[in-house]
């Protein structure tokens, strides 16, 4: 892939200067040409290339932040392999191990020895087929970043393999080791004492551990409430003071229940009970999912389960956020409530970029206020229903 041409803006310099016009797909591979030169003219001055090694120290963590974005892109890997059961294993709260298990296609035996080199990936070939991919991932840097920040270990299958096969891996991403293994088809991901490399990073790890497990769970319900179709079960066992305990996390049915029996599975009948269905489409956009009806003892004090998603991607997207918020509390006359929500805007690829942040949480529609007016729309009819 021509990594110049597809590389995203980086936040911080959207958030304070203004984005630069796009250079052509010409322009940019001559701008490569022309600073590669300029770096071995600069040889006798004070600026250097630091070095693919040191710059890849640096700035993986750009994608693998906390525990809760390795948990983000291990599940994103095995649901874009076509899983419908994974399994998530933590061990004290996912700092010493964390680990994902799928049954979805697996590793071609071809694909393993690039497997976890930065900007590897199967999705994605050129920046013009961005717009028309459906996999969580594309940028080929999540298994490279676990690599640098922990121990990354994979066992993989293939329907056409007779036996499977556990690579271990370097900082670097290349292939340590290579071994035989009796398995199943599909994948197991394992990234052992993350942060391990960056003492400071693993320290704030280790004493954040229980509110990051926290989080962690959160980023998994999102993924069961909207992959409902896909069997998930977590599991976390400590032996820290005590005999080794085990805990069963989060636990769902996968199938054909849609949204209503997922959340059953995460959050209870309960909650079930308070909830109406949200439908609605328009200008190639289509919105579906699950809100609370706006009755005394609905909703909840805090936002806590309010789920976004773009073409079933998590998003943070606050507009929509306000939106949905103000419009349930002019219908309880309650100022200071959330309503439970799912909702997931199926939109075209050319419709919005999700390419703005390494996390691929920020979302850009080009026509953000027909969105907008669609859900709003649709709540209008609904609270006055
Ligand atoms: N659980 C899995 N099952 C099958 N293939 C996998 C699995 N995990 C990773 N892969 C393969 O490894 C490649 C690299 O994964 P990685 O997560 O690093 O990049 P990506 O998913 O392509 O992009 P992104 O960095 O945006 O997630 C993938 O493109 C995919 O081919
Ligand atoms: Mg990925």
């Amino acid at each position: 892939m021509d990594f110049a041409e597809f590389c995203a803006p980086q936040p911080e310099r959207q958030r304070s200067e203004p984005a630069a016009p796009p250079v052509p797909r010409a322009a940019a591979s001559q701008t490569a040409r022309t600073s590669a030169a300029s770096s071995e003219a600069a040889g006798n001055g004070r600026i250097k290339n630091m070095g693919a090694s040191t710059a890849m120290r640096i700035c993986s963590d750009q994608v693998v932040v906390d525990m809760r974005s390795a948990l983000k892109e291990l599940v994103e890997n095995s649901l874009d392999a076509g899983a419908t059961k994974v399994e998530l294993r933590l061990k004290e709260h996912g700092t010493e191990l964390l680990e994902v298990c799928d049954n979805g296609g697996g590793i071609p035996a071809n694909d393993l020895d690039g497997i976890a080199l930065r900007h590897h990936t199967s999705k994605l070939q050129t920046f013009d087929g961005l717009s028309k991919l459906s996999s969580f991932g594309f940028r080929g840097e999540a298994l490279n970043s676990l690599a640098a920040l922990g121990t990354l270990t994979i066992s993989t299958r293939t329907a056409a393999d007779k036996v499977g096969t556990l690579l271990t891996f370097g900082r670097d991403g290349a292939v340590a080791s290579r071994t035989p293994l009796a398995r199943d088809v599909g994948t197991s991901v394992s990234v052992a004492n993350l942060f391990e490399p960056f003492p400071v990073r693993r320290r704030e790890l280790l004493r954040a551990a229980q509110a990051e497990m926290r989080k962690m769970l959160a980023a998994l319900q999102a993924y069961s409430l909207i992959c409902h179709t896909v069997r998930f079960n977590c599991s976390h066992t400590t032996s820290k003071g005590k005999a080794e305990s085990r805990t069963s996390l989060l636990q769902t049915e996968g199938g054909a229940g849609g949204y209503r029996s997922a959340v059953a599975s995460v959050f209870g009948s309960k909650q079930l009970r308070e909830l109406t269905p949200l439908s609605a489409q328009g200008g190639g956009l289509e919105v579906s999912g699950l809100l609370s009806l706006p009755r005394a003892g609905f909703g909840r004090r805090t936002s806590d389960r309010q789920y976004l998603f773009v073409n079933r991607r998590p998003v943070d997207f606050p507009r929509l956020s306000r939106l949905i918020n103000d419009s349930f509390r002019t219908a309880t006359a309650k100022s200071e409530c959330f309503p439970f929500v799912i909702l997931n805007v199926q939109a075209p690829g050319e419709a919005f970029d999700v390419n703005v942040t390494p996390d691929k949480r920020t979302v850009l529609f080009s026509d953000e206020a027909s969105l907008l007016n669609l859900v709003s729309d649709m709540l209008a009819a609904l609270f006055t229903a």
